[in-house]
C-alpha cells in the first residue's frame, strides 16, 4: 500500500493539503450555489474526461457526466468493455494514448495499483473514483456536508461502523488531516489496515479502532457506515453479512450518539443489514444531500485538476 505524494494527480484524498481540501470544499459550495449560472460553462470549455469503470457506478458515474456537462465539458464514459485494456493492451500503453486526447482520466478500479500505474504513464491528471484502497471524491462530498450540517469540521467526532475498506480508508484520512476525532467500529478481521492508521497518524490524527459500536458512536456528531459486502466482496458475501450483524446503524445505536448528529451513507445502501428504512429516511439522515454533494464536489475537483 503506497501514498502518492505528487500534485498531478487524486489518487488519495492526502494527495491534497488541508488547505487545498479547504479551497475546494469552498469553491464546492460556491457552485452549488450557482447551480443553473450558464457562465459556469465557460469554466471547462473545451475539456474532456476519459471516465474508466471496471465496476458499476450510479453517483459517481452521473455526478462526473453531469459536473462536465455543467461546466461547459464533455465526458466519456469507458466501461470495462469498451477499451482495448480489454483485449490485452497495456495500462502504460492507454495511460499515454488517452493523454493525446483528453484532458484527464478518472477511473473505478479493483486494485489501487491500476490507479498509480495509469497515473505514473498518463501526461494528464489521474482521478480516483473508488479503488479497493481509498474514495477520495466521495470524502469531498461527506466533507462538504458535515461543513455545511455544522460550519465547521474541526472537533466534530465521527463514528464509522462496519467495513474498514475504501471509504472507511479516505474517511479516517481525511479525519486527521481536518482535525476531527474518528473512532471506528468493525468486527475482528475487517478493521482497517495498519498502513492507513499509521498513514493517518503522520497527517496529524490517532484514530481510535474497537469492536463495540456503541463505544464508538457515543458522543458522535457524525454517524457513517457503508455496505457490509463492497464490490469485488461478493464471494465473502455469507461470512460478511453474519459477521457485521451487530454492526447495523438503526435507531437504538444511533441513541447513543449526540443530540445534534447525522447519519451519512455513501450509498448504494442495502436497507436492512447496515442500515435501517428508519434510520435512511430519518430527520438526522444527511445521506441525500451527502449524495447530491458528490455532483458539486465533483465540479470543485474537475476544476482543480483538469485546468
Ligand atoms: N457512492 C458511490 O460512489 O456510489 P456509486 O457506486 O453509485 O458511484
Ligand atoms: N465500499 C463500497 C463503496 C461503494 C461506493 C464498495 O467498494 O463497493
Amino acid at each position: 500500500m503506497t501514498f502518492g505524494s505528487d500534485q498531478m494527480n487524486l489518487l488519495s484524498i492526502s494527495d491534497l493539503s488541508p488547505q487545498e481540501i479547504g479551497a475546494i470544499l469552498d469553491r464546492a459550495d460556491d457552485l452549488k450555489a450557482r447551480r443553473g449560472d450558464p457562465s459556469a460553462r465557460s469554466i471547462l470549455a473545451g475539456k474532456s474526461l476519459a471516465a474508466i469503470f471496471e465496476k458499476p457506478s450510479t453517483r459517481t458515474r452521473v455526478s462526473l457526466e453531469v459536473a462536465m456537462t455543467d461546466l461547459g465539458g464533455h465526458t466519456l464514459y469507458l466501461g470495462k468493455n469498451d477499451l482495448q485494456l480489454g483485449r490485452g493492451e497495456t495500462l502504460p500503453d492507454t495511460a499515454r494514448v488517452l493523454s493525446r486526447f483528453v484532458h484527464g482520466i478518472a477511473a473505478r478500479v479493483y486494485d489501487h495499483k491500476t490507479l498509480e500505474e495509469l497515473g505514473r504513464h498518463a501526461a494528464v491528471p489521474v482521478i480516483n473514483v473508488l479503488s479497493d484502497q481509498e474514495h477520495p471524491c466521495q470524502i469531498l462530498a461527506d466533507l462538504m456536508t458535515v461543513r455545511e450540517r455544522f460550519g465547521r469540521l474541526s472537533g466534530l467526532k465521527v463514528a464509522w461502523i462496519g467495513d474498514g475498506n475504501n471509504v472507511c480508508n479516505s474517511t479516517i484520512i481525511a479525519a486527521a488531516m481536518m482535525g476531527m476525532e474518528i473512532v471506528v467500529a468493525s468486527p475482528p478481521g475487517y478493521g482497517p489496515n495498519r498502513k492507513i492508521l499509521d498513514h493517518a497518524d503522520r497527517l496529524g490524527g490517532g484514530t481510535v479502532v474497537v469492536t463495540d459500536p456503541v463505544k464508538a458512536v457515543s458522543g458522535a456528531d457524525v454517524v457513517s457506515t457503508d455496505t457490509w459486502v463492497s464490490m469485488g466482496d461478493e464471494d465473502d458475501a455469507v461470512r460478511r453479512v453474519e459477521a457485521f450483524r451487530r454492526y447495523q446503524v438503526n435507531a437504538d445505536l444511533l441513541s447513543h450518539a449526540s443530540d445534534g448528529a447525522i447519519v451519512m451513507h455513501c450509498l448504494p445502501a442495502h436497507r436492512g443489514q447496515e442500515i435501517t428504512d428508519e434510520v435512511m429516511d430519518g430527520p438526522k439522515s444527511a445521506i441525500l444531500d451527502q449524495s447530491e454533494n458528490r455532483l458539486h464536489s465533483a465540479k470543485a475537483v474537475l476544476e482543480r485538476f483538469l485546468v
